[in-house]
Parts: structure tokens; sequence; C-alpha cells
């Protein structure tokens, strides 16, 4: 993988990259990914508290930092902006939404003007001098004029690092990587950390705040699926290890499964604060607060407070399209490129197939709760 050049030019490389990175499309992520929407929903009063410190301007500009579809957190902006115009702030309000260049766009405009999703949502359509853009660049570069940025916000998406720093030979994610591999993506994350932090603090306004709600490792270890009961990444490598093992794949197809991500723990998201002399500090970041948060499946949760009216078979059929929503492309594209589409679906379709029967077969342990570490930034 090469990194971002500096000059914004794709090559194929980063565009293969961008592929592995992207959620399935067609409003297929947000349609399935309630647990993302709670995590988002719960932050309003984060939210709320950050516009009311804001100091004064003439337009307010928001930022919504890899949005996948924006289904998800159309609920909290629209919140937000109804709660500032019902206050009688009719300031125009200028909302970004940024994402990688290959994702759905399309269903992103479409659900701010009510053609799709929830049109409650729709709030772009719903008040005046309110006024919805797109971005298609990463967020490890900067986005916006300098200084212009009242609050930034950030769901679930920083966890995706610019490069993949190597392969993981013998498992899917950094969380069970060897030594070495575990030590290069953390690597990779810290310097992408400071990238990001530096980007926004160009972009941010002095008193404009950035909220962030990421995946990573809380204090007793925990992470995505991986909070008591079964863990998800093992299970993924189990399973596709089993196609390898059955000559379904081969080892290339394998090691080429790798999630180009990193998992922070508190450590690593609170490193560039701690230094009064590092960039981060003397371009004017402060961590306000940061605490761990877990958002307990609903697909679990559903099929527990069913008390059996759920099958095991319709709580697996619930869970694993949510599990493959964001992970598949890391599947597909790892296969090579010489099979068929046809080949390629089949064999998709049978890894999660036989992870969805493990399931349904005995549904003890299975889960995908969030665990997220939740930050509020402010630029001094
Ligand atoms: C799991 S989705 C989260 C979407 C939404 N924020 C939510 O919480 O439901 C992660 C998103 O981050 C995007 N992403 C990954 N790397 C990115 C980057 N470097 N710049 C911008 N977006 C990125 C992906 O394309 C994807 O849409």
């Amino acid at each position: 993988m090469t990194k971002q050049s500096p000059s914004g030019s794709d090559n194929s490389s980063q565009l293969n990259m961008q592929a592995v990175l992207s959620m399935r499309d067609s409003g297929y992520y947000s349609q399935r990914t309630a647990g993302a929407k709670h995590a988002i929903d719960n932050t309003l009063p984060l939210m709320q508290q950050a516009l009311a410190a804001l100091p004064d301007a003439d337009t307010l500009r928001f930022a919504d930092f890899g949005a996948a579809d924006g289904g998800t957190s159309a609920a909290l902006w629209s919140h937000l902006v109804a709660g500032l115009r019902a206050s009688g702030d009719n300031r125009p309000i200028e909302i970004l939404y940024t994402d990688l260049p290959s994702n759905d766009f399309s269903t992103l405009f479409r659900t701010m003007q009510g053609m799709e999703g929830n049109p409650d949502d729709a709030y772009q359509s719903q008040h005046k001098d309110v006024f919805v853009h797109g971005c298609g660049t990463g967020f490890h570069r900067q986005l916006m004029a300098n200084n212009s940025l009242s609050i930034g916000f950030s769901a679930t998406a920083m966890h995706y690092v610019s490069q993949k720093p190597c392969e993981i030979k013998d498992h899917v994610h950094m969380v069970g990587a060897s030594a070495p591999e575990r030590a290069a993506f953390a690597a990779q994350a810290a310097s992408d950390w400071e990238a990001i932090l530096l980007a926004r603090a160009a972009e941010m306004r002095t008193g404009g705040r950035f909220i962030i709600l990421n995946f990573g490792i809380d204090e007793q270890g925990r992470y995505l699926g991986h909070t008591g009961g079964q863990s998800m990444f093992d299970q993924f490598t189990a399973h596709w290890r089993a196609h390898l093992e059955a000559g379904t794949i081969t080892s290339e197809e394998f090691e080429r499964a790798t999630f180009v991500q990193h998992y922070r723990t508190v450590d690593e998201f609170t490193a560039p604060f701690d230094d009064a002399n590092g960039a981060v500090r003397q371009a004017g970041l402060k961590l306000n607060n940061i605490r761990t948060h877990l958002t307990p499946c609903p697909y679990r949760k559903a099929f527990l407070d069913s008390h059996g009216a759920m099958s095991s078979a319709e709580f697996a059929a619930s869970l694993i399209p949510t599990m493959r929503s964001w992970s598949e492309t890391v599947f597909s594209s790892a296969l090579n490129s010489h099979r068929s589409h046809e080949e390629k679906a089949a064999i998709i379709d049978a890894f999660y197939g036989s992870y969805e029967a493990e399931v349904a077969a005995n549904p003890d342990g299975h889960a995908m709760d969030y665990i997220h570490a939740i930050m509020e930034i402010e630029k001094r």
C-alpha cells in the first residue's frame, strides 16, 4: 500500500484500499447497523453542550467525518438543527459530510433530501438556510479552510488507518496479530492520529469542538465483538481458515484478508495531548474529556428479550448481516482478481453462511457489542 499523495491524486493501490474500507452501498450499511446508530444517538447531550459552548459566529459550520451513507447520524443532526431553530437561532448552517471517494454519496444526498430513509430526519428540507455538502477526501488531510469549523463529529470511522503497514499472517485483525505485526499497526495508527488531529486543529475555529466516538480497546481489554463470550474476529479468522483448509482459497487470499484498522487504547488516544511541547498541543488542541463506553448488541438484546419467541436461526440471520455490512469488502477484495464475480460471491456467501450456521446451532456468547472511546476536544 502506498501513502495518500499530498496532491490528492489517486493511484490503483489507493483505489484498492478504498474499496477494502468501504461499507456496503445502497443503504445496506445504515439499515443493518442499529448499534452504530444507538451509539451516535447517545452523544446528543454532548453535542448540545458543545453547541452551547461555542463562541459567537455569523455562520455555523459542522462536519461529519467518515459519515458513510449518513443514515446512522441523520437523527442526531436533525435533532441538533431542530433544537437550534426552535431556540430562535436562525444562523446559516453548513454541514459537510466527508468520506472516501468510493463511498455511496448518492444514498447520502437522497437521505438528506427525504427521498430515502426516515423523512423525519431530512432536516435539509425542513429548515431554511441549511446547506448540505459532501467531501470525498480522506480525513487524514485538511478538508476545510483554516478557522472555519464550529463542530466536527466523527463516529466509528477513525480506527481505519491510512495504509496497511503489513499483512497479518495468522489472523485477520490487529487484535490477533503477532507482536511485530501489531507494533507496525500501532506505529501507523499513531502517525495517523496525529495527522487527523493537526488537520482538525487547522480547520477548527478557536472555541470550536471536535466530538469523536471511536472504536478502541477499553480499560478491561474489550473491543468490538470481544466483550466476553465468543470473539468475533477470532470467528472470522476460523471461518476464513476453514476455506483455506478446504482448498477454496489460497494462502495469499487468506493473508490478504487483513483489516486496515487499529483499535487504539485509551493511552494511545491521549498520547498526543500529554506533551505540552508536542505538535497537537502547540496547535491549540485540548482533550477536555475521554471515556470508554459499551453499547450492547441490539440483535443479541432482541433475541434475549424475546424469551424464546425468536429462534436461534432468526437471531443468527439478524446478527451476521450487521457484521457483513462493514466487513464484507475485506474478504471479497482479498480474493484473486482472476476469479469471476459469481465465484467470489459464492465464496463470500459460504463464508458468512458458515458463521451464521454456527450461531444458529449454538447462539451462546455470540454478539457484536460496541466499545467506543468518546472524546471531547476543544481548540483553544
Ligand atoms: C463503520 S463506518 C461508520 C459510518 C458512520 N459514521 C457510523 O458511525 O455509522 C466507517 C466509515 O469510515 C469511512 N472511512 C474510512 N477511512 C476513511 C478516511 N480515511 N477518510 C474518510 N472516511 C473514511 C468508511 O468509508 C466508512 O464509511
